[in-house]
């Protein structure tokens, strides 16, 4: 793919062929375990369910909006928040047509693809001829289906009957116009938050005190028809990305901006949860760059579906966006330079971050069996900060109201300060390995004792050691475990 092709993952993974089969499995098993606790305890349901499901859609349950939320957060604050040379928008989905004209999006965003004409199922020709012959075939349309032709079966129907292949656009596509008798007009749900923050570069230098260098973030959703079927939330045709454009001067070291912004990008999936070993840097070959393009790495993560692929990525994008921008829509997107009285285009460096993969990293980095007194636990080690309930109480029994009512007063004062759920079902060992699965930092339980001695029982999730706190020292000691 011509301009964005560079940063299209690969669900293929890196080198499938040196797992071993048992390496496979258990790895298989693992995105099982997510994938059904994810539906059990409300982080993640396919979408439309009832109505037979809607392939690459998911629907965020209770606990997955929280996390998604706090992983929002988190990035808000490092990213923007921390520092005094990044600022926010927040910009729409469908922009002006003629953005993805001036972005490359509307000649060059594609996919190769070929349908069977056996059994109609369609496939990415780029995927199966690399499979057969190890060969990137990137763009050349009838060498893939010679090859195709030549030596490749359906995988679904194993037959030999292909299309031609052709390039379809990943852009969703919709009309605008109400007004009855005026022509409807093609736009499109953006592809990217990207095009939404270069078109408000001259709006943000006017109406702010930022100065070069100095970034652009937003957060928001993205839309690609993909056709391949994306292991859970990884690739889905909705999807929400947290971006930033960050201009430099043309002349800087740009060099060193970029290995920085590399750390912090390890750093930030490190903050999810991701181990470091389970990291690594993905460089995209000289003659795959785009021609603006000096340098693009992916920061890949090692997921259990065949191994290392994209999770962020960071792209120098030269001027390439700016001038583009500036010669369709006739606009000057230019900075006049405050020192030297110059104006000029900045360069950009674009650090991207997905963040359902974010949440899938999160997810799958947490998750924990741990055998307890010859019985199994799963829980969900979330970094504390990310943890959808911070805090759980529990009255030791529910039918003795004295401690049920002491234990929702907890309860009130404490979700002053936290995220807190209460739970008075089953026995307590039961809360407790539910509270495990959502991946609750700390439970609090309230028994007899404590109508005496105003303590409570305060269970630590990973080490689960319990001590005794005094019920007026709660918020204190959560207000530091938490920080
Ligand atoms: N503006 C640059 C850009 O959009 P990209 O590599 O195409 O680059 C950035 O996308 C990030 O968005 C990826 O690193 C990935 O985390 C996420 N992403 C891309 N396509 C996705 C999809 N179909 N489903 C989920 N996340 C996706």
């Amino acid at each position: 793919m011509a301009i964005i092709s560079a940063f299209q993952a690969d669900d293929r993974g890196s080198n499938p062929r040196t797992r071993s089969i048992m390496q496979k499995e258990k790895e298989q098993d693992l995105m099982q375990k997510v994938i059904s606790l994810c539906k059990r305890r409300g982080f993640v349901f396919p979408a439309s369910e009832i109505y037979g499901g809607f392939a690459n859609s998911y629907t965020y349950g209770p606990y997955g909006v929280t996390l998604k939320n706090n992983i929002k957060k988190l990035w808000w604050k490092k990213f923007v928040e921390d520092r005094e040379d990044i600022v926010g928008i927040d910009g729409p989905i469908i922009l002006h047509p003629r953005v993805w004209e001036a972005s490359g999006h509307i000649g060059g965003f594609n996919d190769a693809l070929v349908d069977c004409k056996k059994c109609n199922k369609r496939f990415r020709a780029d995927h199966l001829v690399e499979d057969a012959t190890g060969k990137d075939m990137e763009g050349k349309l009838s060498e893939m289906k010679n090859i195709l032709d030549e030596k490749v079966d359906c995988p679904n129907c194993k037959k030999r009957d292909w299309t031609d292949v052709r390039n379809f656009n990943l852009m969703f596509a919709t009309k605008t116009n109400a007004v009855a008798g005026e022509e409807e007009q093609i736009a499109y749900l953006r592809p990217e938050t990207a095009g939404a923050i270069f078109i408000e570069f001259k709006n943000v230098v006017d109406s702010t005190r930022v100065k070069i260098p100095f970034g652009i973030a937003q957060i928001g959703k993205a839309f690609r028809n993909e056709i391949v079927a994306g292991n859970f939330i990884f690739r889905l045709r909705e999807f929400e990305q947290m971006e930033i454009e960050y201009f430099i001067k043309p002349d800087a070291d740009w060099e060193t901006l970029f290995e920085k912004w590399l750390s912090l990008q390890e750093e930030f999936a490190m903050e999810l949860g991701a181990k470091k070993e389970k990291l690594r840097r993905l460089e995209h070959p000289r003659e795959k760059l785009s021609h603006y393009s000096r340098k693009t790495v992916d920061i890949e993560f090692d997921y259990p579906f065949g191994g290392f692929k994209e999770l962020f990525g960071l792209a120098h994008r030269g001027d390439f966006d700016l001038t583009q921008h500036a010669k369709f829509s006739g606009e000057k997107l230019e900075y006049l330079d405050p020192e030297t009285n110059t104006k000029y285009t900045p360069h950009v460096l674009e650090p991207t971050f997905g963040l359902d993969r974010s949440i899938l990293a999160s997810l799958l980095s947490a998750y924990a069996e741990e055998e307890v007194n010859g019985e199994m636990r799963t829980v969900m080690k979330f970094p504390k900060k990310i943890a959808p309930v911070q805090v759980a109480v529990f009255p030791l029994l529910k039918n003795k109201p004295e401690l049920v009512q002491k234990a929702r007063e907890i309860f009130l004062e404490l979700k002053k300060d936290f995220v807190c759920e209460f739970d008075d079902n089953g026995n307590v060992g039961k809360r407790y390995r539910r509270q495990d699965e959502i991946g609750t930092p700390y439970c609090v339980t309230l028994d007899f004792e404590s109508l005496e001695d105003s303590s409570v029982t305060v269970r630590d999730r990973d080490s689960m050691k319990q001590e005794r706190i005094k019920i007026s020292e709660l918020t204190e000691y959560f207000k530091k475990s938490l920080k």
